[in-house]
C-alpha cells in the first residue's frame, strides 16, 4: 500500500503567514502539521509516499527532503494549479500505478491511530474507505448521508447539509477511483472533487465503506483550528527540561528544548519552548508554543503560536490567541510621541485594546 499526501493549494484563511510559507508547514506543537501525516502513514506500515506539491514546492522539499528521516521513501509530483483534491490523483496514477493507497490532506491533523484502519482496508480490501467525523459545521466540508450504515450520498460544501458527518481529510482507495476522476467534471468551484469521485464510486456499485471517528480532527485551514490543534497536542506531551532554567517557576507539562534559556519567568504548562528560545523576565501561559529562537522579554504570551526567530520584547499587555510569524517582532518603541508603530505585511491583523 503506498501514501498520497496533498500539499498543493493556497492558504488562503491563513494569510498574510501563508503568503510566505506553506499553510501545511505551519508549525503545531513546534511540528510542521505535514509531519503529522507522514508519520502517521509511516506508523501504518506505509513505506512509499507521494506528495503533491503546488507553488510551495521548494519550501515543502526543502523541509521533508527524501523522506528517510520518517523511515519512508518520498516521491514529489508536480501539480500545475490546485485544481482539485481528484486532480491531484489523476496527477498521482504513474506513481500510484495499481497499489491501493491511503490519501491524507496535508493541511489535516488527526489524533486516531491510522494503522488499524489501514490494516482493515488492506484485509478487506473494499473499493474505498472514507473516514467521517461529527461536526457542528457540517456545511464548510465534504458531508455524508448515511442508510443502515451505508454511503447513500455525499456532497461538497453544501449549503443545506443532509447530515452532521464531515469527511475527514483521510481517504483509502483501490485503483477503480482512477475511472471516477476520469469520468467527473469540474465543481462549481472549478476543481475536479475527490467528494464527486467517491459518489461515482457509489453509483457505480463499488464498494465505499464509511468510518466515524471517534477522536479529535481539525482541518487547519483556520487560526481558531490551528490554536485548537495546538491546545490538544501540547497536552499530549511529556514534559521535559533540557534547557537552561533560572531563577524560574515551571509549572505543569512544559517542553524545554535543548539550548533554550529560561530566566526569571514563570512558564505555565501546556507548553513548549524551541531550541534557543529565550524567555526572560516573562509569563508564558497556557497552550502557548514558542519556536525555535524566539525571544520573549519582559512580556506575557498565552494560548498562541510564536513562529521561529520571532520576538516580544517589552509589551505591557498580554499576547493572547496570537499567531506570530517568522523573525516577525514585536516591541515598545521609547521614542517621543508615544505612538504605535507598525510595519505589517498585506492582510496582517492586529487588535488593539
Ligand atoms: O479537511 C477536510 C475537507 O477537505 C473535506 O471535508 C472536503 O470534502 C474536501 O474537499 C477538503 O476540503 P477543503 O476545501 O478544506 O480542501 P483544501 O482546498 O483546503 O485542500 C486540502 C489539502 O489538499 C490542502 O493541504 C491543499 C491540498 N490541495 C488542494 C487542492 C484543491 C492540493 O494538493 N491540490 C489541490 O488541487
Amino acid at each position: 500500500m503506498k501514501g498520497l499526501i496533498l500539499s498543493g493549494g493556497r492558504g488562503t484563511r491563513l494569510r498574510p503567514i501563508t503568503f510566505t510559507s506553506a499553510k501545511q508547514l505551519v508549525p503545531v506543537a513546534n511540528k510542521a502539521i505535514l509531519f503529522y501525516g507522514i508519520e502517521a502513514l509511516a506508523a501504518s506500515g506505509i513505506r512509499e509516499i507521494g506528495i503533491v506539491v503546488g507553488d510551495t514546492r521548494q519550501e515543502i522539499r526543502e523541509a521533508v527532503g527524501d523522506g528517510s528521516r520518517f523511515g519512508v521513501s518520498v516521491t514529489y509530483i508536480e501539480q500545475e494549479a490546485p485544481l482539485g483534491l481528484a486532480h491531484a490523483v489523476l496527477i498521482s496514477e504513474p506513481f500510484l500505478g495499481t497499489d491501493p493507497f491511503c490519501m491524507y490532506l496535508g493541511d489535516n491533523l488527526i489524533l486516531e491511530k491510522l494503522a488499524p484502519l489501514v490494516e482493515r482496508f488492506r484485509e478487506e480490501k473494499p473499493n474505498s474507505q472514507i473516514l467521517l467525523a461529527r461536526v457542528p459545521n457540517p456545511s464548510q466540508f465534504g458531508v455524508a448521508e448515511l442508510r443502515d450504515g451505508q454511503v447513500v450520498r455525499l456532497i461538497e460544501k453544501p449549503r443545506t447539509p443532509p447530515s452532521d458527518l464531515a469527511l475527514v481529510g483521510v481517504y483509502m482507495f483501490d485503483a477503480s477511483i482512477f475511472r471516477a476522476v476520469k469520468a467527473i467534471t469540474p465543481s462549481a468551484r472549478g476543481e475536479l472533487e475527490i467528494t464527486d469521485a467517491i459518489q461515482w464510486l457509489i453509483d457505480a456499485g463499488q464498494v465505499v465503506r464509511p468510518h466515524v471517528i471517534e477522536g479529535w480532527w481539525k482541518d487547519t485551514g483556520r487560526l481558531e483550528d490551528l490554536l485548537e490543534a495546538n491546545r490538544i497536542i501540547l497536552d499530549t506531551l511529556l514534559p521535559r527540561s533540557d534547557g537552561a532554567v533560572t531563577d524560574s517557576e515551571i509549572l505543569g507539562k512544559v517542553v524545554v528544548e535543548p539550548g533554550a534559556r529560561i530566566l526569571k519567568s514563570t512558564l505555565r504548562g501546556p507548553a513548549i519552548i524551541g531550541k534557543g528560545a529565550v524567555i526572560e523576565n516573562a509569563y508564558v501561559g497556557p497552550f502557548t508554543s514558542i519556536g525555535d529562537g524566539v525571544t520573549v522579554r519582559g512580556s506575557e504570551v498565552e494560548h498562541s503560536i510564536l513562529l521561529e526567530g520571532s520576538s516580544v520584547v517589552d509589551v505591557g499587555a498580554r499576547i493572547e490567541s496570537s499567531l506570530i510569524g517568522r523573525n516577525a517582532s514585536i516591541y515598545r518603541t521609547v521614542a517621543k510621541p508615544r505612538s504605535f508603530n507598525f510595519m505589517l505585511g498585506d492582510r496582517s491583523e492586529v487588535g488593539l485594546i
